[in-house]
């Protein structure tokens, strides 16, 4: 078995097919400094930490991960908080900062004898209609190699060798542009709020999501095309505070911004995840955007399933959980593609494409406000964003 990329989608895989006993290398291009220090989510849905349990995989999450079950919604028309952990199926987040994840998940794949080639970046996978496919990459010497396998797992992100070697006839690519941008920002300062802040404000959306006890991840909606040092610090605090209402809420807990970077809020999905030998899972088969923290709980059931099937496979000579693959993480992926779609429709009154259109951003606003007193007075609406909220 040939693992393309390091992330939480590989790592699960790998650890999964080496447990079984199946003989697998996980390809990484970036260093495995880079990897175990990436600073990329951070909230673990309910079904992440029963895989990681399941898997004996969960030590370094019990040990030092917080439970987190409540949302603050601050607008127009006051605050409100959610306790999504006793609503719905009563399901909580683990806050656990992903490279926290990565690292645990890294070391017991490498303490137990994995093999993972870290800068070693895939170019292509070839001959993935056939029973031997095989990925070719440049080595950190820069020597160009093949490595040949049964099967190939894909879990090299959107913008990994694994989708540039899908073939264009057979593939359907699903992309859209939410039309919005955040600036995200990394403040070295505890936590403002005890739980994960969602404000509306006429000026644009604010988030607040704790990452540790001294680190907490901010987000301001920004206009597209400006870049993130755009603005002092200074003025980025000042503007959190002003969508934030804290002259209202109390003051947020300013610090030195340690990370800034500006994203479209864009999502995809590639149809099927499967092509023949060649398996997606992760980033790699779906993007979503942020608003909702599903990115690498997705990435996790995935891999679960994916290994599943692997291991049943090349265990057993049973393939129903391969041909069964596409079809189930594709239920799951665009479940959770709907609800994000609906938060971030929530969370932001009017795409950049609608705002000058006369009434277009004055329709979003009061189509938005009326979807937040929902889901201020409507328990069962509640129940149905709480069950979404933390389900994959
Ligand atoms: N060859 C080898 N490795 C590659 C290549 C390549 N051509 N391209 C990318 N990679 C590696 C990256 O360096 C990264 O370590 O593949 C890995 C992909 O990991 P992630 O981007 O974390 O993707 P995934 O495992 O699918 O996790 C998805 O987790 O990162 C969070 O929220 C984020 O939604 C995302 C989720």
């Amino acid at each position: 078995m040939v693992v393309l990329g390091a992330g939480p989608a590989g790592l699960v895989v790998g650890l999964l097919l080496q447990a079984a006993g199946i003989d697998c290398v996980i390809l990484e291009r970036a260093s495995r400094t880079h990897v175990q220090t990436r600073a990329r989510a951070g909230f673990l849905a309910p079904n992440t930490v029963r895989v990681l349990e399941r898997h004996d995989l969960a030590d370094g999450l019990h040990r030092d991960g917080r439970r987190h079950g409540t949302c603050e919604f601050r607008t127009e028309d006051g605050r409100f908080r959610l306790d999504y952990g006793s609503l719905g199926q009563g399901g909580q987040h683990h806050v656990y900062p992903q490279q926290n994840l990565v690292t645990d998940l890294l070391t017991r794949y490498l303490d137990s004898g994995g093999r993972i080639r870290f800068r070693t970046e895939g170019l292509a996978v070839r001959d993935a209609d056939s029973a031997r496919p095989s990925v070719t990459t440049r080595e950190p010497d820069g020597r160009p190699t093949r490595w040949t396998a049964r099967y190939v797992a894909g879990c090299d992100g959107r913008h990994g060798a694994a989708r540039r070697s899908l073939p264009p006839d057979t593939v359907r690519h699903h992309r859209h542009d939410h039309g919005v941008t955040w600036l995200g920002l990394l403040a070295a300062t505890p936590p403002s709020l005890d739980a994960v802040g969602y404000a509306i404000h006429a000026h644009g959306f604010a988030g607040h999501m704790a990452r540790t006890a001294d680190v907490t991840r901010y987000y301001l909606q920004w206009r597209r095309g400006t870049p993130a040092d755009a603005w002092p610090e200074q003025r980025v605090w000042d503007e959190l505070d002003i969508r934030m209402r804290a002259a209202d809420h109390g003051p947020l807990r300013r610090g030195a911004l340690l990370e800034r970077g500006v994203f479209d809020l864009t999502c995809d999905v590639v149809e099927p995840l499967r092509h023949g030998s060649l398996f997606l899972a992760g980033d790699a088969a779906s993007l979503l955007a942020p608003a909702a923290a599903k990115g690498a709980n997705l990435a996790v059931l995935e891999a679960e399933i994916l290994a599943q099937a692997l291991v049943d496979a090349l265990a057993r000579g049973d393939t129903a959980g391969l041909d069964a693959y596409s079809d189930r993480c594709l239920a799951h992926i665009w479940r959770a593609q709907e609800f994000t779609g609906w938060m971030t429709r929530l969370l932001h009154a009017a795409p950049e494409q609608d705002r000058g259109a006369g009434g277009g951003s004055f329709f979003h606003a009061a189509l938005q406000r009326s979807r937040l007193n929902s889901l201020r007075t409507s328990r069962i609406h509640q129940d149905w964003f709480a069950e979404n909220y933390v389900g994959v």
